[in-house]
């Protein structure tokens, strides 16, 4: 069964829309913070929703080429506006926690950083996103060549990272952290079974889903 497919005239406005739609949730939230509609602590309310998102975006990311090399659904023009969202919910999360929960107190923050495990590891997989949003871009595709794919797999252990950040930030795992660590470590199991899958696709004479990168 094949999906029916999106016209090619729409397709750059289906991408900006998934921006829009993407960024929504933040800046809902935001507004219903700034105006007192948020019912508890609105910082933690905020901070926490802007995790939640990063991990959600950085998981449809990495689903995009096993859902069209198992499904052949090809959704691969998202792929790079679903990285950046990634990126910019994660910048947020960090900005956030500087700025409003510990209020820019940098001899804090850096205590946190190198004594609190969950966050030393939250702030590696935010310092390896930077180059990967950077070269997220045509220019950068044609100028490191073969070397854009290998920099652009480092999503492959951010994602990992980000989800041993959130279990590692309760006191007890429970099924939502358990629900987003087994996409996780599926998708990275996708990821080591792919070459044999492909090759017995191509050996017994289906076509093989080219793959021009992960991100
Ligand atoms: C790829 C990078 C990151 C991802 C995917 C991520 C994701 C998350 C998630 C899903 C949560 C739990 C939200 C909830 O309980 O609903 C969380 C909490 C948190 N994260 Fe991150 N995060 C990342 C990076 C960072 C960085 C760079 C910092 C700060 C240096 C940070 C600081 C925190 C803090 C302080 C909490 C809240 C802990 C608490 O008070 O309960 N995170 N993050």
């Amino acid at each position: 069964m094949r999906l029916p497919s999106l016209p090619k005239r729409f397709h750059t406005a289906s991408v900006w829309a998934l921006y829009a739609l993407g960024l929504t949730p933040a800046l809902w939230t935001f507004y219903l913070g700034a105006t007192g509609q948020l019912v508890g602590n609105p910082v933690k309310i905020f901070e926490h929703l802007l995790g939640d998102w990063a991990l959600r975006l950085l998981i449809l990311t990495l689903m995009i080429s096993p859902l069209r090399d198992l499904f052949g659904i090809n959704w691969v023009r998202y792929r790079r506006a679903l990285g950046l969202l990634a990126f910019y919910y994660v910048a947020m999360h960090f900005l956030t926690y500087m700025v409003l929960d510990k209020r820019l107190a940098l001899d804090v923050i850096i205590e946190d950083i190198i004594k609190r495990w969950f966050i030393t590891i939250g702030m590696a997989a935010f310092v390896a996103l930077i180059p990967l949003a950077l070269t997220s871009n045509r220019w950068s595709v044609r100028k490191l060549g073969p070397g854009w794919l290998k920099l652009h797999r480092l999503i492959y252990p951010i994602a990992a990272a980000g989800a041993l950040h959130y279990c590692l930030s309760v006191k007890v795992i429970g099924p939502e952290q358990l629900i987003y660590a087994g996409l996780v470590t599926l998708l990275l199991g996708w990821r080591l079974a792919r070459p044999r899958y492909m090759a017995r696709k191509r050996a017994t004479g289906r076509r093989p889903v080219r793959v021009t990168g992960m991100v």
